[in-house]
């Protein structure tokens, strides 16, 4: 059965799948960073891969960014919803705020970042508006008070798996970045080159270094203030996954994220 919904996240978000079993998928660009595991969540079919593997062994820079996408895409996917740790640039943004970005700014290297790596003729794919419009407005219609949700901002995305300089943070701040990553891309470019509906969730969990004079960030409190916020995360994507629109037979119809390619001969299936 083809699943309706990806969601790309952390390896908490197996248990929101009933009856999941795992599909073993094989990729032209090698192993994903986990089989995708497919089930039900409240009577829509999703697909979950957990971004950085199932043991967490796979930093920003190494994760198979092209697998996974493939990978979610062989099993019927054609909307990704992608939550994200980030710290904010921005002093009016704190831990546990909620951000939907609309722009993205890549500064990460050496990464494999394009489907388009010397088999058939490229694509230069349109991005000048990374994020899926539906997917965007499903999420931020799902909003309550609990979690209020920041509609729009710029997002950085540096190569990691360290942390910005001060100097960094106050260049992506001053940039127009609203808050930094590592994960956003290739992950969102890889999603539209291969004609998928992509839409990242922030979960801010610090004040990046330049915010801020004093702390610096760290992994602990990262990981502290990100576990304090799941519950809120989760419900808000329980949310998502019913609202997002069905899996429509006539593609064309869909979205502009969907029809990226129009006219043009792809080189993969
Ligand atoms: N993820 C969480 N906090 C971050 C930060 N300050 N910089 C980059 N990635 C992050």
């Amino acid at each position: 059965m083809d699943a309706e919904i990806g969601i790309i996240g952390g390896s908490g978000f197996y248990e929101f799948l009933e009856n999941p079993r795992t599909i073993e998928v094989d990729t032209p660009f090698g192993a994903p960073s986990a089989a995708p595991a497919v089930g039900e969540v409240g009577g829509r079919t999703v697909a979950f891969l957990p971004r950085h593997g199932a043991q967490h062994q796979f930093p920003p820079h190494r994760v198979n960014y092209r697998a996974n996408l493939w990978a979610l895409r062989s099993v019927g996917v054609r909307q990704v919803i992608a939550p994200a740790a980030v710290g904010s640039l921005v002093p009016e943004l704190g831990p546990g705020a909620f951000v939907v970005p609309d722009q993205v700014i890549d500064r990460t290297w050496g990464r494999a970042h394009t489907v388009y790596d010397g088999v058939g003729e490229v694509i230069h794919t349109a991005f000048a508006d990374p994020y899926c419009p539906r997917g965007r407005a499903t999420v931020l219609a799902a909003a309550d008070q609990s979690t209020p949700l920041v509609d729009g901002g710029t997002l950085v995305v540096i190569n990691g798996p360290r942390f910005s300089t001060r100097a960094e943070s106050r260049w992506h701040a001053a940039a127009g970045g609203t808050v930094v990553g590592m994960t956003g891309v290739p992950e969102a470019s890889v999603a539209r080159e291969l004609a998928m509906c992509y839409t990242t969730v922030c979960m801010v969990t610090d004040h990046d270094a330049g915010v801020e004079a004093g702390e610096e960030v760290t992994h602990a409190e990262v990981m502290r203030v990100f576990a304090n916020n799941i519950e809120r995360l989760k419900s808000l994507l329980l949310r998502v996954i019913a609202d997002l629109p069905g899996a429509e037979s006539d593609e064309a119809a869909v979205c502009t994220c969907r029809r990226v390619h129009d006219g043009q001969k792809l080189p993969f299936p």
